[in-house]
């Protein structure tokens, strides 16, 4: 699943094109945007995923309120044996894809891939890479036990 939250659409650009990508490898994705889905539902959903991708903006040198929100639920209820991975969209200093992998190393679960930050609208080329990245990350997924 895609978990995300953006406030002028670039993680939900990135989280897109890491859909395209992981699609391309016939990994069903469920996509969640936080300000459309209540945040019980979205645990729901966790719990029926093999791999967790979360996305946040960075705000105030840190993480957007919902994403951070849904990570405190989630540190609550501890799911087990997941593949994590971080994405997010920044303008200078980026700590939110840093406190989702604090997150993710915590609760012990598999990081995928190393976080990745775009400095403001990802461009053609980035949406390519990370649908490339959406792409190698579905080939990990269907290999990992
Ligand atoms: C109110 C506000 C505060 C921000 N604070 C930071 C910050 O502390 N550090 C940073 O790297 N970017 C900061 N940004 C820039 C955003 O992270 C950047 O515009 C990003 O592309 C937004 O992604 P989004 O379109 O998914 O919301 C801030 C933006 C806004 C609107």
């Amino acid at each position: 699943m895609i978990v995300y939250d953006t406030m002028w659409g670039s993680t939900s650009k990135i989280a897109y094109s890491l859909q395209g990508g992981l699609e391309r490898e016939d990994i069903p994705v469920t996509m969640r945007a936080l300000k459309t889905n209540h945040i019980s539902d979205v645990l729901t959903d966790v719990l029926f995923s093999k791999a967790i991708l979360v996305g946040s903006p960075t705000l105030n040198n840190g993480i957007f309120p919902t994403v951070g929100a849904f990570l405190t639920y989630l540190k609550g209820l501890r799911p087990k044996k997941r593949m994590g991975f971080a994405f997010g969209s920044y303008g200078w200093g980026g700590q939110a894809i840093g406190e989702i992998e604090t997150v993710i190393r915590n609760l012990g679960w598999e990081m995928a891939l190393p976080a990745i930050n775009i400095q403001y609208l990802p461009d053609e080329e980035e949406l390519d890479n990370l649908k490339k990245m959406g792409q190698k990350l579905g080939r990990l997924i269907k290999q990992w036990k």
